[in-house]
C-alpha cells in the first residue's frame, strides 16, 4: 500500500513536470525499519534508459513544515564578540566524533521553529532565545542518498542565560562555543581530529571567504 502511494507521489511529481522527465516504473521497500526504510526505485529516463536508485527513506512525522528535522545556528553576541554554538557528538554511522550544529527531529504537529527551541532548551536549558531567521524552503541533507529534509534557523541568545547542559546522552554530546573571528582557524584545527558536518564546514568556508582567508 505504501509503495503504491509512493508511486502515485512520483507520478504526481512527474505529471507536474518537476521530475526532470523521469518515469518511475517501480518503487519498493525491501527493508522497513522504525526510523527509516530502505527503498529501491526503478525509473526510465526520457531517452528510455532504465535506472535504479537505492535510497534511505527517513520516516517523517506529519508536521506543518513537512521536514524531518531542523538545524539551529545559535548565535551569542556579547561584550567580547560573536560566538556560535556547536555540538561535538559521537556518531554511530561514521563511528566518529563530529562537529555539528545543534539539531533535532521535528515531532508530530510541531513547527521547525518550535522543534529548534525545544531542542535548544533540552540541550542547554536555555529559554529566552529569539528565532531571528528561518529558511523559507527545505534543505535536503544528502539528496543523492536520502529523502531526509531539514530547515535551518538562526537563534539569538544571551550567553549569561545558557546553563551547562545535562543531556540524557551526555557521554556522547559536548557543547562548544567558537568565536566568529576564530571560526575558520578552529575548524582547520578541529578537522585534523574530528569530522565536520557538511553544513558546518560550508558555513565556516563562507565566513572565511567573506573575510578573505581563503
Ligand atoms: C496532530 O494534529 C492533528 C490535527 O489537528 C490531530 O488530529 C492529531 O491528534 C495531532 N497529533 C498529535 C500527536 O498531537
Ligand atoms: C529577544 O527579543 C526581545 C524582544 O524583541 C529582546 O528584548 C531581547 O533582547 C532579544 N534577546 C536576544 C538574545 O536577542
Ligand atoms: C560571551 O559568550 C561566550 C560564549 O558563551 C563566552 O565564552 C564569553 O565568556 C562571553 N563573554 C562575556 C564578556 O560575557
Amino acid at each position: 500500500m505504501r509503495s503504491f502511494i509512493s508511486i502515485l507521489f512520483f507520478l504526481h511529481v512527474y505529471a507536474n513536470g518537476e521530475g526532470a522527465g523521469l518515469e518511475i516504473l517501480q518503487s519498493r521497500k525491501p527493508c522497513v525499519g522504525k526510523y527509516s526504510n530502505y527503498k529501491v526505485i526503478q525509473f526510465k529516463t526520457k531517452s528510455g534508459k532504465i535506472g535504479r536508485w537505492e535510497i534511505l527513506n527517513t520516516i517523517r512525522h506529519p508536521s506543518p513544515d513537512n521536514v524531518n528535522g531542523v538545524s539551529a545556528i545559535v548565535r551569542v553576541r556579547n561584550a567580547t564578540g560573536t560566538y556560535f554554538l556547536f555540538n561535538k557528538q559521537f556518531r554511530v554511522p561514521t563511528q566518529s566524533w563530529t562537529i555539528e550544529f545543534p539539531a533535532g527531529v521535528v515531532d508530530t504537529n510541531e513547527t521547525a521553529k518550535e522543534a529548534a527551541l525545544r531542542e535548544l532548551r533540552e540541550e542547554t536549558g536555555y529559554h529566552a532565545a529569539n528565532v531571528t531567521f528561518e529558511s523559507k524552503g527545505r534543505q535536503p541533507t544528502f539528496s543523492s542518498r536520502t529523502d531526509d529534509l531539514q530547515k535551518h534557523v538562526l537563534i539569538d541568545c544571551q550567553s549569561t542565560d545558557l546553563k551547562q547542559a545535562s543531556p540524557e546522552d551526555e557521554e556522547l554530546t559536548y557543547p562548544l562555543f567558537i568565536k566568529e573571528s576564530d571560526l575558520w582557524h578552529e575548524i582547520r584545527r578541529l578537522e585534523t581530529k574530528y569530522d565536520i558536518a557538511s553544513n558546518v564546514y560550508t558555513f565556516a568556508m563562507g565566513i572565511a571567504i567573506r573575510d578573505g582567508l581563503i
